[in-house]
C-alpha cells in the first residue's frame, strides 16, 4: 500500500492532468522557464554599413590580359534556368533607342590619359581603330545586358591587343552597369605587357583619349519575379525593424538582391526574408557599392529615412516586398472580438473535423496563443473532448505558376500542454494531399518550411493535432522560391 506522501503525490499528478484547461476554455499555455525572451526586432546598423561601404573595393577597369567580348561574369546572372519573359530585361528595359550623352572628353591625342576604374564593370570590346570610333562602341553597349555607360580609350603597348587578339585594335570600349565621371579616371596603365628581349627596356602600357558616354540615368529595373515594388527610387534607405543583415553586390542588380533574399537563412523569431531594400552608396561623389538589405518584416517608404552618413550618400533606394500567395497567413483578419473568441472558420480559412470530432481545427483570437499579433490557428480539439486530428486549409486554392517552385513557411508551437503531453504532437503540411513537411514533438513556436511545386491551383492543408497534444500555427506565407 502506498505511503501517505506517495498518495498525495499521485493525487497531485491526477489533479494537474485534470486541471489542464483546454484552449477552448481560455487555458494558458505551458510556460517554458527560458521562453520569456521577448526579442525586439532588430534594425539596421547603418554605421557598420557605411564603414564597410567605404572599405569595399568593387572598382575595376578592363584587365590588361583578358580577351575582348568576354561574357559578363556569370555571378551577375542570377536568374534561374527557366526565366520567364519578364526576367529577360532584368537589368533594364529599353523601349526606345537609348540616348547616350558624352559625360566627359578624353585628353587631346598624344597626352597620357587614364581609363575609368569604377563599379559595375561588365565586359569590354575593341572597336575598329581606323578612327576614334565612338558610335561603334555605343552600338555595342546597347547589346550588352545592363550597359548604361562606356569608357572608350586607346591602350598602347598592350602586346595582346597589338599582336595576339584577332581584332588587332587598341581602341578599347568598356561597358559598365553604372554611370561614371571623369574623377574616376584612375587607371593610368604603366603595366608591362611586352615580352623581355635581351636587356631592352619593356615599354609600359599607357592610355590616351579616354572619354565617357552614358545614359542620363540608370534604367528602371524590372521588378524581380515573386516581388512587388513598394517604393523608389529615392535617396533614403530603410531603417526598419525585422532587419536580417545586408550584402554588397557589385552592381545595381535587383534580381541578385531578390535571390539573396530568397536564399537567406531564417531568423528564428521572425522567419524568412520578406522584403529587401537595394540602394547605391555614393562615397565622395563616386558610386562605390550596392547594398542589399534584407528584412523579415515588410516595410515601405515611411521608414526610408537613412540618407547616408559622412561622405556616404544613399541613392537609388528601392524597396521590394516578397509577394505572399496566402491571404491572411497571420490569421489577423479573424477578429470578431477584442478579448477571447474562436471559430472553425474565418474569412480566409476553413477548419474541419472528422465525422465524430468537435472543433479539431479552429482559429483563435487570443494574443497569448499567437506567435505575433492577436490571432492564430489551433489543431486538436479546442475543448479537448476528442483526440482526433483536424484539417485547416485556406478558403481558396492557391494560384500558382505551373511548374514553378514555392516555399510554404509557418511558425508552429506544440507546447501548450507541456513536454510530456506534447511529445506525441504531430502536424503535417500537405500540398495537394501530399505531405511535404510538418512538425512533431514538443516545441515552442518554431519555423517550419516546406518546398513545393505549383500546379496552377494548389490546395494547402495543415493536418494534425490530437488533444491534449495541440499545435498552434501562425505567421504562414507561401512565396515563390
Ligand atoms: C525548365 O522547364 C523544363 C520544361 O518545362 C523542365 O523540364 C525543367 O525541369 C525546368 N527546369 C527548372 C530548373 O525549372
Ligand atoms: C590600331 O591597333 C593596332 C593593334 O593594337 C595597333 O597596332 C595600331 O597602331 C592601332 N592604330 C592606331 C591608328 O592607333
Ligand atoms: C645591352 O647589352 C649590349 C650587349 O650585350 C650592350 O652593348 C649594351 O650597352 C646594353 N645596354 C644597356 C642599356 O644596358
Amino acid at each position: 500500500m502506498p505511503s501517505p506522501t506517495r498518495l498525495l503525490a499521485l493525487a497531485a499528478l491526477v489533479v494537474s492532468a485534470v486541471a489542464l484547461v483546454p484552449p477552448g476554455h481560455q487555458g494558458l499555455p505551458h510556460q517554458s522557464p527560458d521562453a520569456a525572451t521577448d526579442t525586439t526586432p532588430p534594425t539596421p546598423d547603418n554605421d557598420l554599413i557605411a564603414a564597410t561601404a567605404s572599405q569595399v573595393d568593387q572598382k575595376t577597369s578592363p584587365p590588361i590580359d583578358t580577351p575582348p567580348n568576354a561574357d559578363v561574369p556569370p555571378h551577375l546572372h542570377v536568374s534561374s534556368a527557366n526565366a520567364t519573359r519578364r526576367d529577360l530585361g532584368r537589368l533594364g528595359k529599353r523601349t526606345a533607342k537609348p540616348q547616350f550623352e558624352k559625360i566627359f572628353d578624353g585628353l587631346p591625342a598624344g597626352q597620357h590619359d587614364a581609363s575609368v576604374q569604377g563599379t559595375a564593370y561588365l565586359t569590354y570590346t575593341v572597336v575598329n581603330n581606323a578612327t576614334y570610333n565612338v558610335q561603334a562602341c555605343l552600338d555595342w553597349c546597347t547589346k550588352i545586358d545592363g550597359c548604361v555607360f562606356v569608357n572608350i580609350f586607346y591602350e598602347f603597348n598592350n602586346y595582346l591587343l597589338d599582336f595576339v587578339f584577332s581584332e588587332r585594335s587598341n581602341l578599347r570600349c568598356a561597358a559598365y552597369g553604372d554611370i561614371h565621371s571623369a574623377k574616376e579616371k584612375l587607371n593610368f596603365g604603366g603595366q608591362s605587357s611586352y615580352p623581355q628581349i635581351g636587356n631592352e627596356t619593356v615599354p609600359l602600357t599607357f592610355i590616351t583619349q579616354s572619354a565617357g558616354y552614358g545614359l542620363s540615368s540608370l534604367v528602371d529595373p524590372d521588378t524581380p519575379d515573386g516581388y512587388d515594388l513598394v517604393f523608389g527610387p529615392t535617396g533614403g534607405a530603410n531603417n526598419a525593424p525585422g532587419y536580417m543583415g545586408f550584402a554588397f553586390i557589385d552592381q545595381y542588380d535587383v534580381n541578385a538582391c531578390a535571390q539573396l533574399c530568397n536564399g537567406r537563412g531564417v531568423d528564428s523569431n521572425g522567419g524568412g526574408c520578406a522584403y529587401f531594400n537595394i540602394w547605391r552608396a555614393v562615397v565622395d561623389g563616386v558610386p562605390t557599392t550596392y547594398t542589399c538589405a534584407m528584412y523579415y518584416l515588410p516595410t515601405d517608404a515611411s521608414t526610408a529615412v537613412n540618407f547616408g552618413q559622412g561622405p556616404l550618400v544613399v541613392t537609388l533606394s528601392r524597396g521590394y516586398a516578397r509577394r505572399d500567395l496566402l491571404p491572411d497567413g497571420s490569421f489577423e483578419s479573424f477578429a470578431p472580438c477584442s478579448d477571447f473568441c474562436f471559430a472553425a472558420t474565418s474569412p480566409f480559412w476553413i477548419g474541419t473535423s472528422p465525422a465524430t470530432g468537435d472543433l479539431d481545427a479552429s482559429i483563435f483570437f487570443f494574443p497569448p496563443y499567437a506567435h505575433s499579433g492577436h490571432s492564430s490557428a489551433l489543431l486538436g480539439a479546442a475543448f479537448g473532448d476528442d483526440a482526433l486530428p483536424g484539417t485547416l486549409r485556406p478558403a481558396k486554392a492557391i494560384k500558382t505558376v505551373k511548374g514553378a517552385g514555392y516555399v510554404v513557411q509557418c511558425f508552429m508551437s506544440s507546447a501548450f500542454s507541456g513536454p510530456a503531453l506534447e511529445a506525441k504532437a504531430e502536424v503535417d503540411v500537405k500540398w495537394n494531399g501530399v505531405r511535404v513537411g510538418g512538425t512533431s514533438g514538443f516545441t515552442e513556436y518554431a519555423f517550419v518550411e516546406a518546398a513545393v511545386v505549383g500546379t496552377g491551383s494548389d490546395q494547402l492543408e495543415f493536418v494534425g493535432g490530437a488533444a491534449p497534444a495541440w499545435t498552434f500555427i501562425d505567421d504562414c506565407h507561401v512565396y515563390k522560391a
